[in-house]
């Protein structure tokens, strides 16, 4: 059954029969779209209410208002960074307070930096810490630390920030908080991109803050920063260190492909592990599509139309629809995913249940409406190791590698992006609960929310989402919408 568009007829079936059912009481809406219009605003809401809490400095964030069971009200440097990229987003529609937000979270996040943290001080390894209080103070406890993601996804987000106030002719600002060339750094984004460009080859933890290694999110997020870096350097005349962050921007993009598995047919998530979690024997994680879709590359290697990231995607919905009950209901939707199928934590405690994730979800659909977008554009679409698998099932054709494919399976191909891309979409909306609210997970067995709740960053990933699919809607031939 191929028809899940949330338009059609089959959805509103599956809709009738989940309302009888034991699994799930959720979603009496029936049109995906309309869903979609209402859940916008609620996210967009919940995202702003996450930032510069009254009992917390201006331009915090915290993961979530939960302070118990489990306790994520912290301002993380990654969630912030990504809640961060959603408040740039918006801005158009919140043009003051976007900017006011933006502007309070580089001044919050440079205080960071200053602060001496158990990672270490703003002339060492203290970029790499985590997460901190809500009022800024170092959280002391121990800690899976340091996470290299932080530094770089912060960067990467003030750095559109600063070609922005740059183009409005508010230099100054970009002076004296942002970037100026000294050394040591004496602004955030420049202490961000010497850190990045000096410990990316680091060990460290990956963004699920369990093992100790090298890391294709990190990397490739790392890769975005120092690229962005690199043009803002070189605008505002620092044009050595806008060289060298390219340099090593060059390294780390040849050292994203050793996590290329050929044995496995999917990147792995980390190499060289030196401690923590020694339990995700598959390397499979959906930290890989996360990570090409907060680096936002649309073209070539490790971008949305790279196959192997395609390969990748496909590896995960079939790991995760076997092993999770509930995605087997209902049957025609694509599954819950959740971080990587090995994974122990419920949300609460490390119980050996882990469980589908929104914000994992999510990001499966946003793969493939952008990814749709893409193919659409493409004037020739040829089959290659990776891809074949897709477009074989999608065509019920057999094809070589090499083969070019006729009008008619192109447009097979891309339907079944964006159905996919719907699919997943209404996976999320089956487990979200009236009121719109998006727990961290959903649980494996009963589809209802579970782990901190209101997590900021499931907002964050709705928001972004809900953009891709716009664009899809907007660009792709109305025949592809159903
Ligand atoms: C274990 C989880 O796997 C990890 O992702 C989480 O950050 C910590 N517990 C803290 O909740
Ligand atoms: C646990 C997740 O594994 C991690 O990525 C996240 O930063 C924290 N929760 C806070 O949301």
């Amino acid at each position: 059954m191929k028809t899940i568009g949330g338009f059609g007829i089959l959805w509103a079936l599956c809709c009738v029969f989940a309302d009888t059912s034991a699994a799930s009481t959720y979603n009496r809406v029936f049109d995906l779209d309309n869903w979609v219009k209402q859940q916008r605003p609620i996210s967009v809401d919940h995202l702003f209410r996450a930032i510069s809490p009254a009992d917390g400095a201006p331009g915090a964030v915290m993961a979530s208002p939960s302070r118990s069971n489990p306790d994520y009200y912290y301002h993380w440097i990654r969630d912030a960074a990504l809640v961060m990229k959603e408040v740039y987003r918006v801005k158009p529609e919140r043009t003051t307070q976007s900017m006011l937000t933006l502007l309070d979270y580089a001044r919050f996040s440079r205080q960071n930096q200053l602060t001496q943290n158990p990672s270490g001080g703003p002339a060492d390894l203290g970029l790499g810490e985590p997460k901190f209080e809500i009022n800024g103070a170092p959280y002391t406890a121990g800690w899976g630390r340091p996470q290299n993601d932080g530094p770089a996804l912060r960067a990467f987000v003030l750095t559109r920030v600063a070609f922005d106030l740059l183009n409005e002719g508010k230099g100054n600002i970009v002076y004296q908080l942002l970037y100026r060339g000294e050394i040591p750094a004496t602004t955030v984004i420049k202490a961000d991109l010497e850190f990045v460009a000096h410990h990316w080859r680091d060990a460290n933890f990956d963004l699920w803050e369990e093992i100790y290694g090298d890391h294709f999110y990190t990397r490739i997020v790392q890769y975005r920063a120092l690229i962005e870096g690199a043009r803002l350097a070189r605008f505002l005349n620092d044009g050595g260190a806008a060289t060298f962050y390219e340099q090593q921007a060059n390294l780390i993009h040849a050292s994203l492909n050793s996590f290329w598995n050929p044995n496995h047919g999917y990147f792995d998530a980390t190499l060289n592990r030196q401690g923590g979690v020694g339990h995700k024997a598959s390397q499979l994680d959906v930290a890989v599509i996360l990570g090409v879709l907060h680096a936002e590359f649309e073209i070539g290697a490790f971008s949305i139309e790279d196959s192997r990231v395609l390969a990748t995607a496909l590896k995960l919905e079939d790991a995760f629809r076997a092993i999770y009950p509930i995605n087997h209901f209902p049957s025609d939707l694509a599954p819950g995913i959740g971080r990587y199928p090995e994974d122990t934590y419920d949300g609460y405690n490390t119980s050996g249940r882990g469980n589908p994730w929104y914000l994992a979800t999510h990001a499966l659909a946003e793969f493939y409406y952008k990814l749709a977008v893409k193919t659409s554009g493409l004037n020739l679409l040829r089959i290659t190791n990776e891809n074949r698998a897709f477009y074989e099932n999608v065509t019920g054709k057999r094809f070589s590698v090499g083969a070019a494919l006729n009008l008619t399976e192109r447009n097979q191909v891309i339907q079944a992006m964006v159905d996919k891309g719907e699919s997943f979409l209404s996976r999320s909306r089956y487990h979200t609960p009236p009121g719109g609210n998006q727990a961290e997970q959903f649980n494996r067995d009963t589809g209802a929310p579970q782990g901190a709740r209101d997590l900021t960053w499931s907002y964050a990933s709705f928001i972004s989402l809900y953009e891709a699919r716009q664009n899809a809607m907007m660009r792709l031939p109305a025949a592809f919408r159903r």
